[in-house]
């Protein structure tokens, strides 16, 4: 064999060498995108925005006030055995999906007192019976709802349940909120300087900034 025909197999053996460890490389790219657009990273759920006067229908439809008040609406007084939260104020406090989430799925978060002896929540399923489309307006319908009427700041006393200092939270139990909230345990964005020295148990009188749903004050009682 001549020289030159050494050289121009050993040049076609690198090109093909090459050639084989680029494609794999390209490969391994688009499997990375493929699996990207497959799982991507932080991926949620997300609802389609409808229409909140068409969802408005659909609550009453299905007589969803037969158990929760909405302030300021016209709809018949709740009553019975199961009756859940009022609903005016919760609009601002959730993402879209959450209302999706306690109507198709209400046992997903539930407080205690609003579950069965089957450890359920005693709202019932509505999923047989409603489209769709239905959800979606209505999910729509609930995320629209705000308070009127209510003054920028309001207070409540309660039991700090757990402190987020680096996401600025406090999550506290209390008691109602008159003409704001209902009693429950929720967590709420608070500026770190204010839950210094704070320690779960710890009973506290707080404010809140009702536009901006935040804790805007803290003095600690007497446990
Ligand atoms: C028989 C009573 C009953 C009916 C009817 C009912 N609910 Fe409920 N609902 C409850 C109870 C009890 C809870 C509290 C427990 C829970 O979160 O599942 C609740 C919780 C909720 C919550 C979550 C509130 C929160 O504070 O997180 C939403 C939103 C809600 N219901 C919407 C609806 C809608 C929309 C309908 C009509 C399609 C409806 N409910 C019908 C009893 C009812």
């Amino acid at each position: 064999m001549s020289r030159s025909a050494i050289f121009v197999g050993l040049s076609m053996f690198l090109f093909v060498f090459a050639s084989a460890v680029s494609v794999k490389a390209a490969e391994k790219r688009e499997l990375k995108a493929d699996l990207e657009m497959h799982h991507p990273k932080g991926w949620q759920f997300t609802m389609p925005k409808g229409d909140p006067s068409k969802g408005r229908a659909v609550f009453d439809k299905f007589s969803c006030y037969s158990c929760h008040e909405v302030r300021e609406e016209k709809f018949p007084a709740p009553g019975g055995e199961a009756v859940g939260p009022e609903l005016s104020q919760m609009g601002p406090l959730h993402p879209l999906e959450y209302f999706t989430e306690s109507t198709i799925n209400p046992s997903a978060v539930a407080s205690k007192k609003y579950r069965g002896a089957d450890g359920k929540s005693k709202m019932p399923s509505f999923n047989e019976d409603m489209t769709v489309q239905e959800l979606i307006d209505l999910s729509t319908y609930l995320a629209s709802l705000r308070p009127t009427g209510v003054p920028k700041f309001v207070t409540g006393e309660g039991k700090v349940i757990a402190l987020v200092s680096g996401s600025h939270q406090v999550v506290v139990e209390h008691g109602e909120i008159k003409g704001f909230m209902d009693a429950m345990t929720m967590g709420y964005p608070v500026d770190a300087k204010l839950i210094k020295g704070l320690k779960p148990g710890d009973m506290i009188r707080f404010t809140i900034d009702t536009e901006k749903r935040a804790i805007t004050k803290i003095v600690k009682l007497k446990n």
